[in-house]
């Protein structure tokens, strides 16, 4: 039997060639990969894929060795290394003194080929995109230094299995930082390096919830939460923010015995209101009754442009509350990197959860973020980056009431790194998706963000990480596509 080489560079095997005068119709078909070296390794590949594709079936006598190494002008010994390998495989079978044969029962080859994968989503980046950030590349330096000398200097304990709380100089890091700057007073051995927010949420909420359980949310709120507790089993229940936060008394009203909360205390997203210290005790005062956990995101306290922030709630209570950190925004979101402040009764339930999954964090690069905290290195980026998005926070604030002839009211806390900007009334709230198409802007709409409809509409709007050229730029779009939306439909 001779072999029919097709041609490589097609895919179907109804276009099969010859590629050499010896080979003939009733030949062998596979198709070798001249990027592969190893002529062994080529021959291999080839018959694999014949097999496997069904092209060779089940009980095809395959040519001699010396046959077959003739045929395709290769040494013997490559193919008998490569029949070796596929009789290893499990995909030949040899008879004594009759030859190798196709095994049987192999899995039946796939009908179609597989559909073409379709681009993996990311996050659209344009013009006022949410969760960007600024990093100078001198930070970048003096963080890469800082991970190549952990990299380079490692123990033999470094590079064992680790413990599934991570680093424990980062949690020390982090544990000076919430005493010092949110009230918080925690032993590191309740800290856990999750990387990033939602990753933190999920493993609370797989480890301390049960699906079905009702969970109250903040509406408008963040959806990446929402994703996170709703992939857990969680029954999201929607409790309404007014000018004082999470509204406590509607919450207790739908579901008195909800076994968690998850808030935004600080800066609620995306409204920017502060739960007033009312709320807080009410809001404590409901979560020891109930028994249920509060998870506190407190994304982004480091950005503070007037006054000190209220205490974190973690402060007040370290029984009920799991505090949720990120380096998102005070370094750059693809550093995936979080923590967790956990009541020591949830440590051993999210380590085992975390076990689950993959055992424990990498080390190395928050030793080195650990490095340049302690260095004052990041203490130092964010007196920079405070003035730079304090500075972009008031160039919206003023561009775009002017821009939009007053049909923008832009609403700016005091804290964090988005703004949103309010529809006037004159403005039907329903034109809002098409002055964001008619501007080009990526920002997320306020009612996007609301499981219950109603209320005011505006536009989020992320301001840290864009230049200040792209901001008047897609302020002055924004402005003059509301007031046409203002005029187009009345
Ligand atoms: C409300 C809120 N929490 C947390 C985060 C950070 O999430 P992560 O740490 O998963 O990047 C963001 C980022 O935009 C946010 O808006």
């Amino acid at each position: 039997m001779a072999i029919v080489v097709l041609n490589s560079a097609t895919s179907g095997i109804n276009t099969r060639t010859t590629l050499t005068e010896r080979l003939t119709a009733s030949d062998l078909p596979i198709r070798l990969d001249p990027t592969i070296r190893s002529q062994a390794l080529r021959v291999h590949a080839a018959l694999r894929t014949g097999i496997l594709e069904g092209l060779l079936p089940a009980g095809l006598k395959l040519p001699s060795s010396r046959a077959l190494a003739m045929q395709l002008g290769m040494g013997r010994n490559a193919v008998v290394a490569a029949y070796e390998h596929l009789l290893s495989d499990g995909l030949v079978e040899t008879r004594q003194g009759a030859g190798t044969f196709v095994a049987a029962g192999l899995p039946a080859p796939q009908a179609a080929p597989s559909p073409p994968m379709p681009p993996v989503e990311r996050p659209d980046r344009g013009a006022f995109a949410l969760g960007r950030t600024h990093v100078e590349p001198a930070f970048l330096a003096r963080l890469g230094a800082a991970v190549r000398r952990r990299i380079a200097g490692a123990s033999l304990s470094d590079l064992d299995y680790g413990d599934p709380r991570g680093s424990a100089h980062l949690r020390q890091q982090i544990a000076r930082f919430l005493a010092v700057h949110r009230g918080i007073r925690c032993d590191p051995a309740c800290i856990v390096i999750v990387s990033g927010t939602q990753h933190g949420l999920r493993l609370c909420a797989n480890a301390l919830l049960s699906p079905g359980d009702p969970v109250w949310v903040e509406d408008p709120g963040y959806d990446a939460a929402k994703t996170a507790l709703t992939a857990a089993g969680a029954r999201l229940i929607p409790v309404s923010v007014d000018r004082e936060g999470i509204d406590i008394a509607a919450g207790i009203g739908a579901a008195p015995h909800a076994r968690a909360v998850y808030v935004t205390p600080s800066h609620q997203f995306p409204t920017g209101v502060t739960l007033s210290m009312r709320r807080r005790v009410a809001l404590l005062d409901w979560a020891q009754r109930a028994g249920a956990w509060v998870f506190e995101d407190d994304y982004d306290s480091e950005f503070r442009y007037a006054g000190p922030p209220l205490t974190a709630l973690a402060g007040l209570s370290a029984e009920r509350v799991i505090y949720i950190g990120t380096f998102a925004k005070t370094l750059f979101p693809g550093l995936r990197l979080g923590y967790l402040v956990l009541p020591p009764s949830a440590v051993r339930p999210v380590l085992a959860e975390r076990a689950a999954f993959d055992r424990f964090p990498q080390k190395f690069l928050q030793d080195a973020v650990a490095d340049v905290i302690a260095d004052g290195t990041v203490a130092a980026h964010l007196r920079r980056m405070r003035t730079r998005y304090a500075a972009a926070r008031e160039l919206l604030i003023e561009a775009l009431p002017t821009a939009s002839g007053g049909l923008l009211h832009p609403d700016a806390p005091d804290q964090g790194l988005h703004l949103i900007a309010y529809l006037a009334p004159e403005v039907d709230p329903g034109c809002a998706p098409w002055i964001r198409d008619r501007a080009g802007i990526v920002a997320r709409l306020l009612s996007e963000t609301r499981l219950i409809p109603g209320g005011r509409e505006g536009f989020v709007l992320g301001f840290s990480g864009h230049t200040v050229a792209d901001l008047r730029d897609g302020a002055a779009r924004l402005g003059a596509a509301t007031q046409e939306a203002a005029a187009v439909f009345p």
